[in-house]
């Protein structure tokens, strides 16, 4: 917002994230990101506080963007977050005020959240709830932010305001033509979850397709290529691999059945839970072929598994299908070395007890096999011959299907990709 030439107060509840941000440093891995953050503070547009009552004299316009992890226990949404920033802020509000939330909700959300801060703004004050869904992915959000590829807004019915200040804050997307659509809160609700499922549905599609090319000697990658030349289907999120994973997709899924189940509709989106069992199929796929690599017991075989954040060019390892094959390798018994460019000491944190090296050169030393989990241009770019005299055994799995197969099986490596060319290992 501030790069968008905006005067913007960032508020959170945890002092360190804060400070961090007040000192120019971001707390997490953007690229991209240190740069605008630092531009802005010099420029004075941009501030951060821990103070509510700042925000609430600060400004008018409020984005909400905090997060709705999935519940303890449930497939639904936690909202504890979301209700908390209405609890806080709208109490201290005085004037005319539009609340944008960009958090991903439970359908019915907005217009419950509107109840709320009606019942606890001050007399005189009036409090607008507008939905204005987050399309930003991890790894682009710069980008995503600055130019997205399209605006969604929902308003509520009868008088709003929330329309005309919205073109105002987006001024800038707005001029170059990025797509703005107007509706009402529960479609504008309703779509981030509804793009979620559908990009989740389409990678445990092509997975889907892979256990099947793995049965029948099939390609799923020339099939992927091939079935991607139809602009209807488009080659984009028909990566096979080891599957979807991190703090939106996976939570996203099981939030909107539970939503569903709730609305006495569950049978419209039981083909999620499929989509979900698919995904998770594909981690012990992995493990299984690690197994047979060793005649079914890992014990004392040292893996090497590169990556552990969900995908490349993130630190974030919420739900990574890398760091859970890692985990499992680990817990079947072998002894389990990880590198990850960015990654590390997330994954350290939820799994302390695996071997962390410091680069992917000291990871590979002495492997035994090596899974590459996560494809960082760095991993892809491995020099089959080079990397072959790092290892005990040259043997690896491609989990995310970017190596080049034959250039590996030249160099002498035993190569397993999944859904591809699985009788190598038989
Ligand atoms: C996603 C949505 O893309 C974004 O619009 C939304 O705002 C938040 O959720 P993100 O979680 O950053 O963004 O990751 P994304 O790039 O969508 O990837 C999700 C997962 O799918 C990753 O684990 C990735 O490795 C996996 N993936 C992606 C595949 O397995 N195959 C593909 O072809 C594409």
């Amino acid at each position: 917002m501030a790069e968008l030439g905006h005067e913007v107060l960032g508020v959170d509840v945890d002092d360190s994230k804060i400070a961090a941000l007040s000192a120019g440093t971001v707390p997490f891995y953007e690229p991209g990101l240190p740069e605008v953050l630092q531009r802005n503070l010099e420029s004075g547009r941009l501030s951060f506080s821990t103070n509510y009552a700042r925000a609430a004299e600060f400004a008018h316009v409020h984005f909400l963007g905090v997060g709705t992890p999935q519940r303890h226990g449930s497939y639904a949404a936690d909202m504890t977050y979301v209700r908390a920033v209405i609890e806080e802020l709208v109490p201290m509000l005085k004037g005319d005020h539009v609340i944008f939330g960009k958090s991903t909700v439970p359908v019915g959300t907005a217009a419950k959240l509107q109840e709320l801060a009606d019942s606890l703004a001050p007399e005189g004050t009036s409090v607008e709830i507008a939905w204005n869904p987050e399309f930003l992915r991890e790894g682009y959000a710069v980008k995503d932010t600055i130019t997205p590829d399209r605006i969604v807004l929902g308003v509520r019915g009868g008088e709003s305001a929330a329309e005309e200040i919205a073109r105002e804050v987006y001024a800038q997307p707005l001029e170059q033509d990025t797509p703005f659509l107007v509706t009402d809160l529960q479609t504008a609700e309703l779509v981030k979850v509804a793009a979620n499922a559908f990009l989740a549905t389409k990678i445990s599609f092509i997975n889907a397709v892979s256990e099947i090319c793995e049965i029948t000697g099939g390609d799923v990658v020339a099939l992927a290529d091939a079935i991607g030349h139809d602009d209807r289907i488009g080659r984009k999120f028909l990566g096979a691999g080891l599957g979807f994973g991190g703090g939106c997709l996976p939570k996203d899924i099981r939030a909107f059945m539970a939503r569903a189940g709730e609305l006495g509709a569950d049978q419209a989106l039981t083909f999620l839970r499929e989509v979900d069992a698919i995904n998770m199929r594909r981690r012990d796929r992995t493990v299984d072929l690690a197994k047979r690599a060793f005649n079914g017991s890992l014990l004392g075989h040292r893996v090497t598994v590169l990556g552990c954040a969900f995908k490349p060019n993130s630190d974030d390892v919420r739900d990574s299908p890398a760091l859970s094959v890692a985990g499992s390798l680990s817990l079947g018994g072998a002894a389990v070395t990880v590198y990850d460019p960015q990654g590390m000491d997330n994954a350290r944190k939820v799994f302390p007890t695996l071997n962390y090296a410091d680069s992917a050169h000291a990871a590979l030393e002495d492997a035994e096999l090596v899974i590459l989990a996560t494809e960082w241009q760095e991993f892809r770019e491995l020099d089959p011959e080079a990397t072959g005299k790092l290892v005990a055994s040259r043997r690896i799995i491609d989990g995310r299907n970017v190596l080049d197969v034959s250039a590996w099986q030249s160099a002498g490596w035993i190569i397993e990709a999944l859904g591809r060319s699985v009788n190598n290992l038989a």
